[in-house]
């Protein structure tokens, strides 16, 4: 129980990656707040915690899910988009969004949470990137644009941030979500997703692990960093 009266708001939180890290953190010990612009009831109550809706893309609904989470110690933003799309075909309006929820929305979760987390001691600020932030891939464009920019934004908040508030990334590989699934990949694209050395995709929970280390005590001298749960798809 190393989380043990410490509060933690994830989002993305429905399902996926968002779900297990708020079942990890609550089996931690935390008090977790799920939110989700789909509705995450769900995962609330499997954690024993509160669901908030919220679009990270929207500066007023983040604000409001901050003033309804009060103060915290940990925060995860696993809400993310993706869209498959050769780049000449890709619309202005597709790009746009993919930054709006991927990039706008880690800023705007990052702003909120640096504030709710100030006056607690030593927050944690968990943003979610991607693998494919590192290797780039045909037809991901904007998703790629934007995950890169999640790691930049990791470093810059690491340094303005620090020692009060530790801010790092999970970049991680294919991992075995709806995001990963015939509803918003090509047969192609999914055939890439097992090609690193360890020949498959990841679970939610394996990325979770992650996250509950970065969250944890075991990350106390940790900040700025992108770690890489991906099969070995990524070595840096
Ligand atoms: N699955 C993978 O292979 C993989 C790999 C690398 C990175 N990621 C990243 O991990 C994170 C979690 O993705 P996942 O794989 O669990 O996908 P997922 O599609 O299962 O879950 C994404 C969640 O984000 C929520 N969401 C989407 N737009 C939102 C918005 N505007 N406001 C609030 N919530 C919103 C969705 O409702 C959903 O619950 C994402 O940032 C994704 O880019 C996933």
């Amino acid at each position: 129980m190393m989380l043990a009266g410490q509060r933690a708001l994830v989002t993305g939180a429905a399902r996926g990656i968002g779900a297990a890290t708020a079942c990890a953190l609550a089996e931690a010990g935390a008090t977790v707040i799920s939110a989700d612009l789909d509705d995450a009831s769900d995962t609330a109550s499997a954690t024993n915690g509160q669901a908030i809706q919220v679009d990270v893309s929207d500066e007023t609904s983040v604000a409001a899910m901050f003033d309804v989470a009060g103060p915290l110690d940990c925060v995860v933003n696993a809400a993310g988009i993706l869209i498959e799309c050769p780049t000449l075909d890709m619309s202005v309006a597709e790009f746009d969004r993919q930054i709006a929820v991927n990039l706008r929305g880690s800023f705007l979760v990052a702003q909120g949470a640096l504030k709710a987390l100030s006056p607690r001691g030593q927050g944690r600020l968990i943003l979610i990137a991607s693998e494919l932030a590192h290797l780039g891939r045909a037809n991901f464009a904007a998703y790629c644009a934007s995950k890169a920019g999640v790691i930049g934004l990791t470093r810059a908040l690491a340094h303005e941030f620090a020692p009060d508030i530790l801010v790092n990334a999970i970049a991680p590989g294919p991992t075995d979500t709806r995001m990963l699934s015939a509803e918003t990949m090509s047969a192609e694209a999914l055939a890439l997703e097992t090609q690193n050395p360890m020949g498959r995709i990841g679970t939610p929970d394996e990325i979770a692990a992650t996250a509950l280390f970065l969250a944890g005590p075991g990350a106390s001298f940790m900040t700025g960093q992108t770690l890489c749960p991906s099969g070995g798809a990524v070595m840096l």
